[in-house]
């Protein structure tokens, strides 16, 4: 069957992932078409991954009749409108997480891409990510026996790009960025159970200069099953990024650490060019990454989306899946406001952005 025609929207940190990714799955996709606002950018980007269309409205590339699913890697505020307008072009959808900033938006995009027929596909590449896959098998497999809590970490020195610390822009701190992440890894691995209740900690600990978002978080998610998701997410960790996971069953348990369980340890005194995302030195103890990428799941993720275009797979992650973790997250912000759990369904309206029920419970 033919390739898969891809369109990024943005062109800046995850649209050079997404670019990465689809070039190693030449036999499912190809890059056809980047938009990005600033003069200058899209083009570059272009001539960088050899991509033949560059656009700087991304309803140029909507109308671009070559381009059949668009990713969506453009700041969380602009998600919702962007997927709508996509659906309405005709065009399959790859949307960044987290999925949007609102219920309501998550609604919205839903129902337009079902009343035209095309996916929503939420990108949570830690589906994909070989050590957890791995680690999912064989918990399915029963080598854990009945596995009662399941832990994910995501931590690091805080994000790249200004709007990520402006939460009129991203809806909120490290838990909306990395969180969102831990949420949907909890109930993916544990099978997609039922959230029952949340509770969550928040902190602006080191960067209350920068932003009004939490910088540190610890939540705690309980599912119909009986077993409990714990998530960890800082803006506060310096050394580069840290992912990691721990599980824990009635017979066993397995620990996976997605980047330095697979770099190089290495001493250097003079340094060199690039140790893992947002280590700040590669001078010293450092620990390297290589197959970054594919260690976390990007090109998996997309081969595994190019085929659900062409019917030969059904989404593992999809609008419900962003709509699921989009729901923990107001739970999440809800709860570190009260200081209470927070019971599901929990669906209040009108809520302009998830760390407003933080900042006014
Ligand atoms: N899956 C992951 O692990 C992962 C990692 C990083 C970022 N993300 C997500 O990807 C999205 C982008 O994050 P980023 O780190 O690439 O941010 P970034 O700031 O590095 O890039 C954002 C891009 O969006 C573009 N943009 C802004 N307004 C636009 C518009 N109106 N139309 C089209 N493009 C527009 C910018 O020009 C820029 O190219 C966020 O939602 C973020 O949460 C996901």
């Amino acid at each position: 069957m033919s390739k898969v025609r891809v369109g990024i929207v943005g062109s800046r940190f995850q649209a050079d992932c997404i670019a990465g990714a689809v070039k190693a799955i030449p036999e499912e996709a190809e890059l056809v078409a980047v938009a990005s606002p600033t003069k200058g950018h899209a083009a570059d980007f272009a001539m960088r991954h050899g991509i033949p269309n560059a656009y700087s409205d991304y309803h140029d590339l909507l109308r671009d009749p070559k381009v059949e699913l668009i990713s969506i890697t453009a700041p969380n505020r602009l998600h919702a409108q962007i997927t709508i307008d996509a659906a309405k072009a005709g065009k399959h959808v790859v949307c960044e997480k987290p999925l949007c900033i609102t219920l309501e938006e998550a609604d919205a995009m839903i129902d337009a891409c079902a009343k035209a027929g095309v996916l929503l596909l939420y990108a949570e590449e830690l589906f994909f990510a070989p050590k957890y896959v791995k680690a999912k098998q064989m918990a399915d497999e029963g080598a854990f026996g009945r596995v009662h809590l399941v832990k994910q970490g995501e931590k690091h020195s805080g994000p790249h790009s200004p709007w990520f610390w402006d939460v009129e822009q991203s809806g909120g701190g490290a838990v909306m960025d990395l969180g969102c992440h831990g949420i949907a890894f909890c109930w993916w691995f544990l099978g997609k159970p039922k959230v029952k209740s949340v509770y969550s900690h928040m902190a602006t600990q080191v960067h209350g200069d920068r932003t009004q978002g939490e910088d540190e978080a610890i939540t705690i998610i309980e599912f119909e099953n009986g077993a409990t998701g714990m998530v960890e997410s800082s803006w506060n960790r310096p050394g580069g990024m840290d992912d990691c996971i721990e599980v824990f069953g009635d017979k066993g348990q397995t620990y996976a650490d997605v980047l330095m369980g697979n770099a190089l340890p290495t001493y250097s005194e003079v340094g060199f060019g690039y140790a893992v995302e947002k280590a700040a030195t590669t001078k010293g103890w450092t620990y390297p990454v290589f197959e970054e990428h594919w260690n976390y799941g990007f090109p998996q993720e997309m081969r595994h989306f190019a085929r659900c275009v062409r019917g030969k797979e059904t989404p593992i992650a999809d609008g419900e899946t962003g709509r699921v973790v989009q729901e923990v997250l107001y739970a999440a912000y809800a709860s570190a406001g009260q200081g209470s759990k927070v019971t599901l369904p929990f669906r209040p309206k009108g809520v302009r952005k998830p760390i407003d029920l933080w900042k006014n419970p």
